[in-house]
């Protein structure tokens, strides 16, 4: 009896130890270490490339409008295995080559890419993709991919620790987005053909068919009173409380051709937002915004129908304010809390590079901030 239980229990230590070795062997190089066990971690970092995060891009020497559905960004149909995700922004750059046309990138690729095609300011462009990489990315190789799933070189389906990217649910991507519907449901990142009739149908009702300031006050509204009434798990507390708001003021700040004037009030007439929403495609001769600009309006989007950082806590229709959330009275809390909580939640105790990584990384984050005078830079992880 007790040899039977000796082979069995090292029969079951083989087992698992294929089954882990052939689970990190599958392991995209670009899918998040958040959430792996210790042990995991040190297996993977022992195979994967481990990269110094180069300092970020410098702003465009040229920042000023120009064509950018040129002749050497054309759009592709996506490949097999190409990846693409909840941002109808880095979607269109991914499938004009802006960025790599699989979905999968380097801060440093993003930063420039965003910057290129959209002309986003660069502490705009530094600050949402180290804000993204911190909590999505592998920041042992210093990969990101846009969306979550993985190219196709391991197990099918993949284990639930690799899916991910920008996908990743309440870290950076969040609930009540125009065009995609709330985790919950099923799908936080696919074009969503009914939401996008609302966004049509608040377009037409509230700009005259043009997406402007107005809609995007309205529709902002809606999303969050709809997901207030539907989603039992419904959160909107810091980052996405800042993230909602800002994005809603991007399709009439990026997505409206750079030589029209008066962009905000003008407004992104609807084939134009099919295309970036649902094609992720540059309309015809598409010139980017005439000066870099991270969005303008998110204050004002805010202040038409204002509302507390909280969360459905007891099923819809339980939304109660989390005063522990930032908001935009308190700005320097929307860094201390996604460092401290958000980021320290995910790496609770990093070792070697992934903690040499998540140093440099929180330090170009912070940089990016640029609030050094009001806002302490926090170290989590101590200093190199
Ligand atoms: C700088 C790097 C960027 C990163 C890491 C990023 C990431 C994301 C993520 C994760 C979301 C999903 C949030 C959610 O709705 O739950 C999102 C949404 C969005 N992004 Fe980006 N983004 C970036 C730049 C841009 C740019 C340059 C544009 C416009 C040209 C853009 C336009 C949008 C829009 C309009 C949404 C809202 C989609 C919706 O609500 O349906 N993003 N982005």
């Amino acid at each position: 009896m007790m040899a039977f239980n000796r082979s069995f229990l090292s029969l079951f230590a083989l087992v698992s130890l294929l089954t882990n070795i052939s689970s990190t062997l599958a392991f995209p190089s670009y899918s998040s270490l958040a959430g792996l066990s210790e042990r995991e971690v040190e297996e993977l970092v022992a195979r994967l490339p481990q990269v110094l995060p180069p300092n970020p891009p410098g702003p465009l020497e040229f920042n000023g409008t120009k064509l950018v559905n040129d002749r050497d960004h054309p759009w592709k149909p996506l490949q097999k295995g190409d990846i693409r995700g909840p941002c109808p922004g880095l979607n269109t750059l991914a499938s004009h080559g802006y960025l790599p046309r699989d979905g999968v990138a380097t801060p440093t690729q993003i930063i420039q890419a965003v910057q290129e095609g959209f002309n986003m300011d660069s502490g705009t462009a530094r600050f949402v993709t180290y804000a993204a990489h911190l909590v999505d990315g592998n920041l042992v190789t210093d990969l990101l991919s846009i969306g979550g799933k993985t190219k196709k070189t391991g197990a099918d389906p993949p284990p639930p620790a690799i899916v991910g990217g920008l996908n990743t649910h309440s870290v950076f991507e969040g609930d009540s987005s125009m065009t995609r519907g709330d985790d919950f449901f099923g799908d936080n990142h696919s074009f969503n053909q009914t939401l996008f009739d609302q966004f049509v149908d608040y377009s037409n009702r509230f700009g005259g068919g043009f997406y402007n300031l107005t809609v995007a006050a309205e529709l902002r509204h809606r999303r969050i009173e709809e997901s207030i009434a539907t989603n039992p798990q419904f959160d909107f507390t810091s980052p996405r409380f800042f993230t909602a708001f800002a994005e809603s003021t991007f399709p009439y700040t990026f997505f409206v051709d750079g030589r029209i004037s008066d962009r905000t009030s003008a407004g992104l007439d609807m084939p134009n937002a099919t295309l970036f929403f649902r094609d992720s495609k540059f309309p015809n001769d598409f010139w980017r915004p005439p000066a870099p600009t991270g969005g303008t309006g998110a204050l004002e989007i805010f202040s038409a129908y204002p509302i507390a950082a909280g969360r459905n806590i007891n099923g819809v229709n339980t939304f109660t304010p989390d005063p522990t959330s930032a908001d935009f009275s308190n700005i320097c809390l929307l860094y201390t809390n996604f460092v401290n909580r958000t980021v320290k939640g995910l790496y609770p105790d990093p070792k070697g590079v992934l903690r040499r990584n998540l140093i440099i990384n929180l330090g170009y984050f912070y940089d990016a901030f640029g609030a050094a005078d009001t806002c302490p830079e926090q170290f989590p992880y101590g200093t190199l």
